[in-house]
């Protein structure tokens, strides 16, 4: 049975060899490597594409090494909670780490989707798993049909309230992952003279909140070449002032601390 559905006109897509189409006749490539292009034109104009190229290797790399599991394993914690077999959409998943490992850890009697706006974090997600459905797609017209997800994660990522409750099932969960004051305070200090907090108050959905906490943890990162990549797939690595550009040349292995909020929602 088919979970997608046409970002046109939210019937059913069926897959058909090479692409996938609606009762409309809306029709959808099937990319050589397995993902599904269900990014409408207008939204892929009046939408960020996505992280550069430089962010998205530097993420995968450092992603791949395990420094932020700790956090994975908080994500997994709470699907554990729900019985299976369930529908999991993990929305902005980049370039698909934290989905590849969702199912590893949780198995296949799950199905998975993973969806991004960035064709090419997606095209690099299918490098994990074929099995995932990997779709480009946009978290403000997602491509499935109506209360059909169980679980949808969104990490570190936009998310657009109508479409959450219009994709989650009645007894679902969303699993909101969001950034805290010192999250990777000591990057911030090393590119920031002053280091701004912002208020977590504007990050909270409409919906019914099943469980709330904060994870904080000190990691160590290894190397410089961790270092360089972490700071790489954050936005301050983007904001280094040229005064501050020698701080690049002294990155060494550090101390980083993550600070979290993971926050389930029931609609
Ligand atoms: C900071 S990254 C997080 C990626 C991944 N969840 C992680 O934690 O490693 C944010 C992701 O959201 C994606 N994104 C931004 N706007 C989006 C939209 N409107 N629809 C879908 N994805 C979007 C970006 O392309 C990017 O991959
Ligand atoms: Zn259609």
């Amino acid at each position: 049975m088919s979970i997608l559905a046409c970002p046109k006109c939210h019937e059913p897509l069926e897959i058909e060899g090479k692409t996938c189409k609606c009762i409309n006749n809306h029709c959808y490539d099937i990319a050589r490597q397995g993902y599904m292009n269900l990014l409408l034109n207008p939204d892929k104009a009046s939408n960020n594409p996505g992280d550069s190229k430089e962010s998205l290797i530097a993420r995968k790399a450092y992603l791949d090494k395990g420094y932020y599991d700790p956090i994975l394993f908080e994500v997994v914690n709470e699907i554990k909670k729900k019985e299976g077999p369930l529908n999991i959409l993990d929305l902005g998943c980049g370039e698909g780490y934290y989905t590849y490992r969702m199912k590893q850890i949780l198995g296949d009697e799950n199905t998975y989707c993973g969806l991004d706006i960035s064709k090419l974090a997606v095209r690099m997600a299918t490098q994990y798993d074929k099995s995932i459905h990997w779709i480009v797609g946009n978290s403000k017209n997602i491509p499935v049909l109506d209360h059909s997800m169980d679980v949808i994660t969104a990490m570190f990522t936009v998310v657009n309230q109508e479409e959450l409750a219009r994709c989650i099932k009645e007894d679902g969960y969303i699993i909101h992952v969001t950034a805290n004051r010192d999250h990777l305070i000591e990057i911030k200090h090393l590119i920031y003279d002053e280091v701004k907090t912002k208020s977590d108050k504007y990050i909270r959905l409409p919906f019914n909140v099943l469980e709330s906490h904060d994870f904080k943890k000190t990691i160590s990162i290894k190397n410089r070449e961790d270092a360089l990549n972490l700071l790489k797939m954050t936005p301050h690595y983007y904001h280094i002032k040229k005064e501050k550009r020698d701080v690049l040349d002294t990155l060494e292995a550090l101390d980083v601390t993550i600070d979290v909020k993971i926050t389930v929602y029931r609609p």
